[in-house]
C-alpha cells in the first residue's frame, strides 16, 4: 500500500488553523525546486516535491520493468509501493520502500519514466491521495505540474513559474545529477506533462505567473515570502 495515512475529506477543505500552502508549478528546469526549497527553508515550512514521488514510482517500474500498458500489474504495483519524503539534516530524502533513493531517481531515465507514469489515471489517483495526506502535516511549499490546479486548489499562495527553453537547459546543466538531460528530452517531458489528460501542467487561473528566464531568483523568494506574510496576517 502507498503509505497513505489519514486521508479523509478534510484533505479537500480550506487548510485549518494557521496551516498555510504553498503551491508552485511550472515546466521542468523553471528553477522550482531552488524556488520551494528556500522557501521552505526561511519560513520553516515542509517542503512537498511531488515530482521526486513520481520519480520513485518511475524508478520502481524500471527496476521491474513493468509494462506500462498492463493496468493489473501496474496497479499491483502502485498498491505495493511506499513513497515517502523525510527530511533529515535540512535535506529531502526520498524513500521507496524503505530504501533511500534520493539520488538514484535523478537520472534522465527516471526523469522520462516519471513523465509517463505521471499521465496515467491509477498512478496519479493514489498520488492525489498521498499527497494530499502529507499535507496535513503542517504548512506545506508544495512543488509540482498540478499542485495549484489539482492537489492544493485552496493554497494560499500560488506561483506558476515559466521559463525559456534556454534558461530550462541551463538550470538542468547546473543540476549536477541531471547533468545528462537535453534540452530536446525536456522538451519532449513538458510536453508530455501538458499535454496529458489528467491534470496536467497548466497555470491555475489565480496563480501568479512568473517567468524565471527574466525575474531574479532573490527577487521572486521575496515577493512569495511577502505574499506569504499578508496571508499570515489575515489568518
Ligand atoms: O518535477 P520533476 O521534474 O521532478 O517531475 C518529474 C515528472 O513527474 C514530470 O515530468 C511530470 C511528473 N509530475 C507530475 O506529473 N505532477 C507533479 N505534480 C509533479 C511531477
Amino acid at each position: 500500500m502507498f503509505a497513505i495515512t489519514a486521508v479523509t475529506e478534510d484533505s479537500r477543505r480550506k487548510p485549518e488553523g494557521n496551516r498555510l500552502i504553498i503551491a508552485i508549478d511550472g515546466p521542468s528546469g523553471a528553477g522550482k525546486s531552488t524556488l520551494a526549497k528556500r522557501l521552505a527553508k526561511d519560513l520553516g515550512f515542509i517542503y512537498l516535491d511531488t515530482g521526486a514521488m513520481y520519480r520513485a514510482l518511475a524508478l520502481k517500474v524500471l527496476r521491474q520493468a513493468v509494462d506500462l500498458a498492463d493496468d493489473n500489474r501496474l496497479g499491483r504495483v502502485v498498491d505495493e509501493t511506499e513513497i515517502d519524503l523525510r527530511h533529515s539534516g535540512g535535506n529531502l530524502q526520498v524513500l521507496l520502500d524503505g530504501e533511500n533513493v534520493t539520488e538514484k531517481i535523478r537520472t534522465p531515465e527516471v526523469s522520462q519514466m516519471a513523465s509517463k507514469v505521471s499521465a496515467l489515471k491509477i498512478v496519479r489517483a493514489h498520488m492525489l491521495l498521498l499527497q494530499r495526506a502529507m499535507g496535513q502535516r503542517g504548512s506545506v511549499v508544495a512543488e509540482g505540474r498540478d499542485i495549484g490546479t489539482v492537489i492544493f486548489p485552496q493554497a494560499d499562495v500560488k506561483i506558476y513559474l515559466d521559463a525559456s527553453p534556454r534558461c530550462q537547459e541551463l538550470n538542468a546543466a547546473g543540476r549536477r545529477v541531471e547533468l545528462a538531460e537535453t534540452l530536446r528530452e525536456i522538451e519532449e517531458r513538458d510536453k508530455r506533462d501538458s499535454e496529458r489528460d489528467i491534470a496536467p501542467l497548466c497555470k491555475a487561473e489565480d496563480a501568479l505567473l512568473v517567468d524565471s528566464s527574466s525575474t531574479d531568483a532573490e527577487q521572486v523568494a521575496t515577493l512569495v515570502l511577502n505574499q506569504v506574510k499578508n496571508k499570515a496576517r489575515e489568518k
